[in-house]
């Protein structure tokens, strides 16, 4: 997509006026975000599916027209790692952080330029031995899968795996753990579990994973997970995935506590998941994270410590703003538990754009990109609550913008509120906020 009314910045080297570049925010942000077209999409982006991702040409737009070569990009809750792709592939160094295991994984993978031979080397061995271990030594395998997982975790495994997949999966496992190379190991472990998390829940026995609370079906007709693990990374090295000109780095951590010194940023672009929990990433990611070494337990405990996750927490919020007290006196009236946690998710998102603001530089930009949500049927305004938690913080606000988003390409919550036609079933709004550091 072009936009020959902004000025690209890539090799911008004096001081750009600060008054143009709030300038050039306020038209990105009024320009058409739609990106109905997937036209020059890199097709790193597709190699894993994950929920609520931002369409790639998003980022790009605000790193490519607001910062030069020698920017730092940051996303907080990078999700699968879109803006740091687009930042490697414009050229620019970025830092991404994730609370959650399977994002940092896949992020990981995404973020390396790749020795497509070395790969492609590796698969043909993968596959074969697979195929002989699976064949010769069925025994020796179910002896992994009982010393290998604690009973709970073997518990779940046995519910969602049939046991013929069990044994093909553990036999994958044991060949990637052999490869040295740290970036191949990634790869191959990020394959690994694109073959488990789709919509349809891949070779599990799970429908649904995307959407819905997932449910078993015992005569699910599921392929050969080592034929998927062979036809996917031999799809992702037979596709173009341009090369990434700068690297990333991704830390494992929170972003209400954003491990960086002040001012290092010259553009925070990022989404924070959606109100009161409305994706459940983790529900769907333990069925490939059991196999990458978490305990059920340990998954457990990990996800009370996403933004907005339903267990308590102490809440101190000394002074919200108004609309937040309004929305939660309408959904309180309506259901306690859930007012909690929206309060919860306000709270907790505050204390992220705070941290934003600490360490994005002066006269800078920063990008929230945020949907609605509905609870208890009050439309809780979501990018209006955030826009005011962050004029509370200091930031200056440029603009707001709109964009559809297509239910249809993308990963969303579940809606259980009746809409009026099926195309309002597939559409639905979200909004970029913009903000500014003077
Ligand atoms: C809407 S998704 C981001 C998607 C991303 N923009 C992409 O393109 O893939 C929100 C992300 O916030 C992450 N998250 C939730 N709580 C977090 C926290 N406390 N610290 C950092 N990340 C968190 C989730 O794990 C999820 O990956």
């Amino acid at each position: 997509m072009q936009f020959p009314l902004f000025k690209d910045q890539t090799t911008h080297d004096t001081n750009y006026h600060q008054e143009d570049r709030k300038n050039t925010l306020r038209d990105i942000l009024s320009s058409d975000l739609d990106f109905v077209d997937n036209i020059n999409v890199n097709s790193r982006h597709y190699w894993h599916s994950f929920p609520a991702k931002f369409p790639p040409q998003l980022p790009a737009l605000f790193i490519k027209y607001l910062t030069n070569n020698d920017a730092v990009i940051l996303d907080p809750m990078m999700g699968s790692g879109t803006t740091l792709i687009e930042a490697g592939i414009l050229g620019r160094k970025s830092f991404g952080i994730d609370i959650d295991p399977l994002a940092i994984l896949n992020a990981n993978a995404k973020i390396k330029n790749i020795d497509k031979r070395k790969v492609e080397a590796y698969l043909n061995s993968i596959v074969i031995n697979s195929i002989k271990r699976c064949n010769d030594e069925p025994p020796i395998l179910e002896n992994h899968l009982t010393e290998r997982f604690d009973s709970p975790t073997l518990e779940f495994i046995d519910y969602w795996f049939s046991k013929r997949i069990q044994l093909e999966l553990m036999s994958l496992l044991l060949e990637i753990e052999k490869i040295i190379d740290d970036d191949i190991r990634n790869i191959l472990y990020s394959v690994f579990s694109s073959i488990i998390i789709t919509k349809s829940g891949g070779v599990s026995l799970a429908m649904d994973l995307a959407h819905t609370r997932p449910h078993r079906v015992n005569d699910k007709k599921v392929k050969s997970a080592i034929t998927e693990f062979s036809l996917r990374t031999r799809k992702i090295v037979s596709t173009n995935n341009n090369e990434l000109k700068k690297c990333a780095i991704i830390i494992e951590g929170d972003a209400k506590n954003i491990p960086f010194r002040n001012e290092i940023a010259d553009l925070i672009i990022t989404s924070p998941p959606y109100a009161n929990n409305a994706i459940d990433y983790m529900r769907a990611h333990k069925f490939s994270l059991v196999w990458l070494g978490y305990k059920i337990t340990d998954l457990k405990e990990i996800r009370k410590k996403y933004i907005g996750a339903e267990s308590r927490i102490d809440i101190n919020f000394e002074e919200y703003p108004e609309i937040i007290r309004e929305k939660i006196t309408l959904i309180d009236k309506v259901n306690n538990k859930k007012s909690y946690a929206f309060q919860r998710y306000c709270y907790e998102l505050l204390h992220a754009i705070k941290e934003m603001h600490r360490v994005l530089k002066r006269d800078s930009p920063c990008i929230l990109v945020v949907a609605s949500s509905k609870i208890c049927g009050i439309d809780v305004e979501t990018h209006t609550c955030l826009t005011e938690i962050g004029r509370m913080i200091g930031f200056e606000i440029v603009g707001i913008g709109k964009r559809i988003i297509n239910r249809n390409r993308r990963m969303m919550p579940y809606s259980k509120e009746k809409s009026k036609s099926k195309i309002e079933d597939r559409m639905h709004q979200e909004y970029v906020i913009g903000f500014w550091k003077d």
